[in-house]
């Protein structure tokens, strides 16, 4: 791996390799508990706490592929740093379905994106039973560490050793079924963690509509506010953003196809259909239940998005940054995913959008056009003026491909640095971990999981937030490849007693 800035890659001259990308597909059936001994450069002495990251473990039973790695169960790592040291574990989350599929060694539940049970159309008519994979994110709050997937309950895990201690209520504010969804965001001055939950498809009488709940839960994981609000229509929303006020939601121009989801066709991820010629609606909501402003819903064009960077509120305006697509990224019918043309998909790209909620109206501005995904920040800058955005980006400058970079954009002076892991290595979401004696808003450290194509094994890597340009601090090289991830987040607990007592 290497640090190139602005590199300009020729079409002939692909920056990465499709076998390899490919690859980074592959079940890791194997549960391990290691020191991480192999390391290029130095851990910072300063960097203790733990990294918690959750993705799709188990992409195949039996040889069998899930139809979308969106559809694979949920595993976690757990990388632990203290005293320049590193610790890896990983452990599949203990779902029902994961458990019932094991023993069974087929499938047995319908995923959302399309995995079919075995068996074929006849035994997936009219169930509707989907399966609670919790591979999406996973975050230590309240002294519970939570993996989440957005359609149905948190599983909790013992963050000592990841043993899954069963589904989560959140002290009985859940009932069995509900949802909560896997973006939770941690406001930094109320201290309080805000999530939502979506059920969508339901119909009164004005019609179909979608139900959006907002939760907070203190710093205990007391949930000190639960509010539901009806929005028309049919909703497939991921994330969102916050500011002091606000919540904001991207409602995506999509319809949803129920016949074919209802006959065991397809999965409810693929009935999806994306309406480009309807606006995306922006849905604001207050906080404050009681605050006497109504939720407002402002309308932009037609896009998809599936993650904000971050919002804020200044000079009466809301100003949101979003990953927008030019349309619902899709799996073609019959071809796996594995063989995704990039050519053929919209780029992820950068954009602002100034709400201004008086005036009823939303101007927006693409910021960056490489294709990217995965932005983060500095978690004290939530729902707060910022000046940083750290994203996962291609290599190439136009059009949709792998993620081999993390981008680092300077919205103050225009500026931008590129650390790269073309051409063979592949990047998920990178972290950003504070330094504990920052001052700047860029003095920390972005973690990131990178999947080496040729030596077919991935390794965490540690960049100075700072300085992307000056390279990898420290290349942790596992002993294994972990496939592509989701999310994953920060906690300056060590939960290791072997570690945290050396
Ligand atoms: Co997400």
């Amino acid at each position: 791996m290497q640090t190139q800035i602005n590199p300009a890659p020729t079409n002939s001259e692909l920056p990465y390799n499709l076998a390899q990308w490919k690859q980074g597909y592959r079940s890791q059936k194997q549960e391990y508990d290691y020191q991480i001994t192999e390391i290029d450069g130095e851990i910072p002495a300063e960097l203790t706490g733990t990294l918690f990251r959750n993705g799709p473990g188990l992409l195949d039973i039996n040889d069998i592929s899930v139809r979308h790695p969106f559809d694979g169960d949920g595993m976690i790592c757990q990388i632990t740093f203290h005293n320049g040291k590193a610790y890896f574990r990983n452990r599949f989350i203990q779902t029902k379905a994961y458990l019932a599929e094991r023993a069974a060694n087929k499938f047995l539940y319908r995923g959302v994106f399309g995995t079919q049970k075995t068996g074929g159309w006849l035994s997936n008519v009219l169930d509707l039973n989907l399966k609670n994979i919790a591979n999406t994110q996973v975050i230590y709050w309240g002294g519970k560490l939570l993996a989440l997937w957005e359609a149905a309950e948190p599983y909790r895990l013992d963050p000592k050793t990841l043993a899954t201690l069963g589904i989560e209520y959140l002290n009985n504010t859940l009932k069995p079924g509900d949802a909560f969804a896997a973006h939770p965001l941690i406001d930094p001055i109320q201290n309080r963690m805000v999530n939502f939950a979506l059920k969508a498809g339901k119909f009164d009488r004005t019609g179909l509509v979608t139900t959006l709940t907002i939760y907070e839960l203190d710093l205990d994981g007391e949930v000190v506010a639960a509010h539901p609000h009806t929005i028309p229509g049919f909703a497939f929303i991921h994330d969102f953003a916050i500011t002091p006020n606000y919540c904001i939601f991207f409602q995506n121009p999509v319809g949803f196809n129920l016949f074919p989801f209802l006959f065991g066709l397809k999965g409810a991820g693929e009935c999806v259909k994306f309406q480009p010629e309807q606006p995306t609606k922006i849905v604001i909501i207050p906080r404050d239940p009681h605050s006497g402003e109504v939720v407002q819903t402002l309308e932009t064009k037609s896009g998809f998005v599936f993650h904000h960077a971050n919002a804020f509120e200044r000079d009466g305006k809301i100003s949101i940054d979003s990953i927008c697509y030019g349309s619902f990224p899709e799996v073609p019918p019959d071809i796996d995913f594995r063989d995704t043309d990039f050519n053929t998909l919209a780029p992820g790209q950068l954009w602002r959008f100034e709400l201004d909620l008086k005036n009823r109206r939303v101007d927006s501005q693409l910021i960056e056009p490489r294709c990217c995904e995965f932005p983060t920040i500095n978690p004290a800058n939530v729902g707060q003026p910022y000046r940083y955005t750290y994203i996962g980006a291609a290599q190439t400058l136009d059009g949709n491909a792998p993620l081999q970079s993390i981008l680092k954009l300077d919205r103050d002076s225009g500026t931008q640095q590129l650390w790269t892991a073309a051409p063979q290595g592949y990047v998920g979401e990178p972290v950003f971990v504070p330094h504990p004696q920052g001052t700047q808003e860029d003095d920390g450290w972005l973690i990131v999981m990178v999947y080496n194509g040729v030596r077919d094994r991935s390794a965490v890597v540690v960049l100075d937030a700072a300085d992307l340009t000056k390279g990898a601090i420290a290349t942790l090289h596992l002993t294994h490849h972990i496939p592509y991830g989701l999310h994953g987040s920060w906690t300056d607990t060590v939960f290791i007693d072997d570690l945290a007592h050396s």
